[in-house]
């Protein structure tokens, strides 16, 4: 039995005249791989994020992608559940966020944002964290000022370390080094085999 609550994954497909937003879909992983590294280059793996990422699937309903009018992938968004240290509240991760290269710009790294920060909204998560550039960031109302005592589980620059509330106070008081909290893989994998 999954102890998880259930929740639906269908996401209401956002339409605008250049892409799809929708959820990721088993298909999607290789492509989605293959934007990634065309996006980020070959160190993405090394950042401290990926510890918390690594063996997990991500939050239930927050692996979205976007498509272009032939179907190809052409952004991708996915967050994760942390614990904010080791008896801390929970929370999302976010990343990695990222367009194919040829269409940057285009406004779809924002709806993926937007409808990312939503969705978790709607789905009752209470802040949402991530390592990224501030200057992008900002726009979506995101601060380094409630993560002065939290932590990655490695190397970060602190002010890159962001946070979003989505409700009002979830991070008061939040202390400690972030953990990976979300469902394993392999115990997906033993559960189907
Ligand atoms: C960052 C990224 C996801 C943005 O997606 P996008 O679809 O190109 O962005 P949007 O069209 O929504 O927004 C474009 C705006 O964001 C700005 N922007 C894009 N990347 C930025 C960055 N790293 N820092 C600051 N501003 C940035 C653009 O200058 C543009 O500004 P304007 O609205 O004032 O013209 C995309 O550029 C990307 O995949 N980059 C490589 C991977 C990456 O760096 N991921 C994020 C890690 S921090």
């Amino acid at each position: 039995m999954n102890a998880l609550p259930v929740v639906t994954t269908e996401i209401p497909s956002v339409t605008s005249p250049a892409f799809v937003l929708g959820p990721e879909r088993l298909q999607d992983v290789t492509p989605r791989e293959m934007l990634l590294d065309r996006a980020m280059g070959p160190n993405r793996k090394r950042k401290s994020s990926e510890k918390l990422r690594r063996g997990r699937k991500p939050a239930e309903g927050l692996a979205l992608v976007a498509r272009d009018e032939d179907e190809r992938l052409i952004g991708t968004v996915r967050l994760w559940n942390v614990k904010l240290g080791e008896r801390g509240r929970s929370a999302l991760l976010l990343g990695p966020l990222a367009v194919e290269p040829s269409v940057k710009c285009g406004g779809i790294g924002s709806a993926l944002m937007r409808e990312a920060i939503a969705e978790a909204r709607r789905l009752g998560h209470g802040a949402i964290l991530l390592v990224g550039d501030p200057e992008y960031y900002e726009r979506f109302g995101f601060t380094a000022r409630k993560t002065g005592d939290l932590a990655m589980p490695g190397p970060f620059e602190r002010h890159r370390f962001l946070a979003l509330e989505l409700i009002e106070g979830w991070l008061d008081g939040a202390v400690g080094t972030l953990k990976a909290s979300g469902r394993k893989f392999g115990a997906v994998l033993a559960k189907a085999g």
